[in-house]
Order: C-alpha cells, then sequence, then structure tokens
C-alpha cells in the first residue's frame, strides 16, 4: 500500500542553510497492517508522514501510495490525490472552533460534489466511529481535549480513505482520552485500514493492535 525507496528530502535554498531531514529511507506497508514510526522530537516523523500524504515532495526517490507514484505529483493532482485515499489526524487539530462538529466533519466533502444528503450520510457514518455523534451541534469551542480529536478523527475518516497517518495522536491526550484513541484504531484496524502512527509515546509500545515498528534516527530508518 506504501512503498519508499531511497526517498531524501533536504529543506532550504542550498549553502550552509540548507538542512537534510530525511536519508535514504526505504521501507514498504502493507494493505490493512498498523505500523508505529517510532524516533525522538526531531528525528524526522512529521516530515516523513508529510511526504507519504503528498503534502511535501521528496528531494530524491521514489513513494508509491495505493499504486501511485507520488514523488512528483503537480499540487493539484497531489490534493485530488488526499481527498481520495488519505486521512489525516495531526497533533494540532486544525478544527475550525467556531463551527460545530458535524460542520467540521463534512468540510473535506464539501469540494467533492456530493448532494447534502450523501454528505449527511458520510458525516454520521464517521462520527459514530469516532464516537462523537452525541456532540454533532455543539461548536468545537465547546469540546474537551479528547472530544477535539474524536472530532478531528471523524474528519479525517468523512472521506472513507484507504490510509490513516496520525502524527503524535495523543501528545496532548490523558492516559483516558489515550485508551479511547486506541479503541479507534481498533476499529479502525478491523475496518481494514492501513495505518501510520508517528510518536514517541511508549503506551504504543506492546500494543497488540502494531503490527510493525520502524525506528526512526537522525533521519535515518534503523533496525530495532
Ligand atoms: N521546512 C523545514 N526547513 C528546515 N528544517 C526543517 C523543515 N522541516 C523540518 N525540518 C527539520 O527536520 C528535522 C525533522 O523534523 P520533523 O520531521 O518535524 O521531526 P519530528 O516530527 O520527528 O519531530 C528537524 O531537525 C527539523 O528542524
Ligand atoms: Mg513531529
Amino acid at each position: 500500500m506504501i512503498v519508499l525507496q531511497g526517498v531524501n528530502k533536504i529543506h532550504g535554498p542550498g549553502g550552509p542553510a540548507q538542512f537534510q531531514s530525511l536519508f535514504d529511507i526505504g521501507f514498504e506497508v502493507k494493505a490493512g497492517e498498523l505500523v508505529v514510526l517510532k524516533g525522538v522530537s526531531g528525528s524526522g516523523k512529521s516530515t516523513l508522514l508529510s511526504i507519504i500524504g503528498a503534502l511535501q515532495k521528496p528531494t530524491s526517490g521514489e513513494i508509491e501510495v495505493d499504486g501511485r507514484r507520488i514523488a512528483k505529483l503537480p499540487d493539484l493532482h497531489a490534493s485530488a490525490f488526499r481527498a481520495k485515499t488519505i486521512g489525516f489526524i495531526f497533533q494540532a487539530l486544525n478544527l475550525f472552533e467556531e463551527f460545530n462538529v458535524a460542520e467540521n466533519v463534512a468540510l473535506p466533502l464539501i469540494p467533492t460534489g456530493m448532494s447534502q444528503k450523501e454528505i449527511d450520510g458520510e458525516v454520521d457514518r464517521a462520527m459514530k466511529v469516532a464516537n462523537i455523534q452525541h456532540k454533532a451541534t455543539r461548536s468545537v469551542r465547546d469540546l474537551s481535549g479528547g472530544e477535539k480529536q474524536r472530532a478531528a478523527i471523524a474528519r479525517a475518516l468523512v472521506n472513507d480513505p484507504k490510509i490513516i497517518l496520525c502524527d503524535e495522536p495523543t501528545a496532548n491526550l490523558d492516559r483516558a482520552n489515550a485508551e479511547v484513541f486506541i479503541s479507534i484504531l481498533g476499529e479502525l484496524k478491523s475496518l481494514g485500514k492501513t495505518i501510520l502512527i508517528a510518536t514517541h509515546d511508549p503506551m504504543f509500545e506492546d500494543l497488540g493492535l502494531v503490527d510493525r515498528v520502524l525506528s526512526i534516527e537522525a533521519g535515518r530508518v534503523v533496525d530495532p
């Protein structure tokens, strides 16, 4: 489902200001796998996720996601690819505080041209999986941290993506909400989603759900 080969990322214009965050990254994630990308802050996890999600392009290397080569995808095609294939759950949840939960969850579907009835159906389905449907009409501003994250999960699921990318998903959660998050992950896995989680939370270390842990150190994937 995800194949990387020789991926390098260099930031900046060149000269002394440039910085290489990823070095010769190569790995594969099969359909339905849940893989943890483990590494300390600054090791390159977020950069790698954003390259897999076609939010950034690598400086060199090949990336195939769901059968598409995305390393050189023009921006317009990259956004269409994301809308169809990828659900993102970021640490900064990027919700609109003024809007209610259902409105936030519906946002990714606005450009698709679906009817309001179809949108409502998908929004309901996603809110149920994320266990936030009881707050559908509440402003995001009034939600707790754990509820905000569940709203963000629902939004990531609303386009029924094959792949879900999570960046430090438990960083701002207390233990109880982290456990809720993990039970939602279990449900996503049983739906056959391919899931990649960047984290340094030890909670993921002995989790039965996790198929594989990839360690990243200073921009390189290392053997555990
Ligand atoms: N746009 C950028 N310009 C310069 N350096 C960057 C940029 N993005 C990330 N980096 C650097 O790349 C390294 C990896 O960053 P990041 O992928 O955010 O790591 P992590 O998510 O593991 O904390 C860091 O040293 C960071 O400062
Ligand atoms: Mg990060």
